[in-house]
C-alpha cells in the first residue's frame, strides 16, 4: 500500500523523503500544478522505474525539476531570453525546453534521445525537497500513462495501489493543470503546451510574441492525441445532456436535470482559474459514477481557457484500442 505522509508531518520528514530518493525509489511529489511521480534525474535506474510505473512510452521525455536557475544551468544551456523567462516565472508553472548540456550526469532516458531538456522550478514544498536533496528530480504527472493527472495525494495513491510508493501529501494542487511548456531556440519562443502562464504573459515579460506549436507528435510527445482520458467518453460544447450522461458544467448553466444526471460544476461563478483547479477532480468524480459519457459545457477560449480546452480536447479524442 502507498505510504502517505500527511501535511502536518511533512516538515519533519523531508529527510526521510530524500532518503527514499537516494535509494533510487520514486516518490509522489506535490507541486503547484499537479502531483508528480518523481525520482533522482541523475540515476538512470530510478528514471527507468518512473517509465515502468507509469506504463509510459519510452519516446516521451520527462521534465526535470530544479531548486533554482543555478541548478537548471548545470543541465541546460540558457541564453539571455531563457534566463529572462526563468527570472519572470520561476518558481512557478513554466517549463523551459532548452539545449541539453553534455556530460552532466543526467540520465539519458530523461530526454529520450532529444538534444534538449525540459526544466522547471516548482513552487513550495517540491522546491524545498529538491533543494534539500541537492539534485534535480525527473517527474511526469503521477498518473498511469494517458490517464487524468492527479491533483490530490489520494488520487496518486489510487493510481498506484498495490505499490509501496511514498507520497508527500501537501493538499490539493493550487493550479490543477500541468505547467506551460515553452521551447527557447535562439530568439524564438514556441509554446508546446498551454498552461497558467499564457502567451500574453510571456510576451509581456519578454517583448516577444511566442509561436504556438501545431505539432501534435514530435516536439512534446506528451501531446499525443488521446491523453488525460477518463474511462467515460467525453463530449465537448454541450448545452444539453444526453440521457444517461453526466455533466461537467461551467458558469451559470440551466440544464434539465430531471433525467437524474450527475452534475459537477467547475466554477459556478465562471472563473477560469477555479475551473482549471477543479478540472481533473471533476472528470474523475463524474467518471467514478460509472457513466459512459461525460458532456461538458462550452469553456471560453481565452486566457487559461485555452489550456483547459486543450486538456478537454485530448480527453475527448478517439482512444487507442
Ligand atoms: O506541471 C507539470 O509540468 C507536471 C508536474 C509534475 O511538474 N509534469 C508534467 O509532466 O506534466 P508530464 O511528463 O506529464 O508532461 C511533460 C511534457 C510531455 O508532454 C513531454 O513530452 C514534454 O513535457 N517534454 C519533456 N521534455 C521535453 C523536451 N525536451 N522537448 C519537448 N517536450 C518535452
Ligand atoms: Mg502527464
Amino acid at each position: 500500500m502507498p505510504k502517505i505522509i500527511s501535511s502536518q508531518e511533512l516538515d519533519n520528514r523531508i529527510g526521510e523523503i530524500c532518503k527514499e530518493l537516494q535509494l533510487g525509489h520514486c516518490i509522489g511529489l506535490p507541486t503547484e500544478t499537479v502531483y508528480g511521480l518523481a525520482a533522482d534525474a541523475t540515476n538512470g535506474q530510478a528514471v527507468a522505474r518512473i517509465f515502468e510505473m507509469k506504463g509510459r512510452p519510452k519516446f516521451n521525455p520527462l521534465i526535470i525539476h530544479v531548486a533554482n536557475l543555478d541548478m537548471a544551468e548545470e543541465y541546460g544551456t540558457f541564453n539571455a531570453l531563457a534566463r529572462q523567462l526563468a527570472d519572470a516565472f520561476w518558481p512557478g508553472p513554466l517549463t523551459l525546453v532548452v539545449p541539453r548540456r553534455a556530460d552532466t550526469g543526467l540520465s539519458e532516458l530523461v530526454s529520450a534521445g532529444l538534444g534538449t531538456v525540459g526544466i522547471r522550478c516548482p513552487k513550495g514544498l517540491a522546491r524545498e525537497i529538491i533543494a534539500s536533496f541537492g539534485r534535480p528530480l525527473a517527474a511526469p504527472s503521477a498518473n498511469k500513462s494517458g490517464k487524468v493527472s492527479p491533483t490530490a495525494a489520494s488520487h496518486v495513491a489510487q493510481q498506484f495501489e498495490g505499490t509501496d510508493l511514498m507520497i508527500a501529501d501537501n493538499g490539493v494542487c493550487e493550479v490543477g493543470l500541468e505547467s506551460t511548456i515553452a521551447k527557447v531556440e535562439d530568439e524564438i519562443i514556441t509554446i508546446l503546451r498551454p498552461g497558467l502562464v499564457t502567451a500574453d504573459m510571456i510576451q509581456d515579460a519578454t517583448g516577444k510574441e511566442p509561436e504556438i506549436s501545431k505539432s501534435q507528435t514530435i516536439e512534446a510527445p506528451g501531446m499525443m492525441k488521446s491523453h488525460y482520458a477518463p474511462n467515460a467518453n467525453v463530449k465537448l460544447n454541450c448545452n444539453t445532456v444526453e440521457d444517461g450522461a453526466a455533466f461537467l458544467a461551467f458558469g451559470q448553466v440551466s440544464i434539465d436535470t430531471s433525467c437524474g444526471c450527475t452534475v459537477y460544476n467547475l466554477s459556478k461563478s465562471g472563473d477560469l482559474r477555479e475551473a482549471a483547479a477543479n478540472l481533473y477532480l471533476g472528470l474523475k468524480t463524474l467518471d467514478e459514477t460509472g457513466t459512459d459519457m461525460i458532456c461538458v459545457s462550452p469553456i471560453p477560449h481565452e486566457g487559461l481557457g485555452i489550456a483547459i480546452n486543450d486538456r478537454l480536447q485530448r480527453a475527448s479524442a478517439p482512444r487507442k484500442p
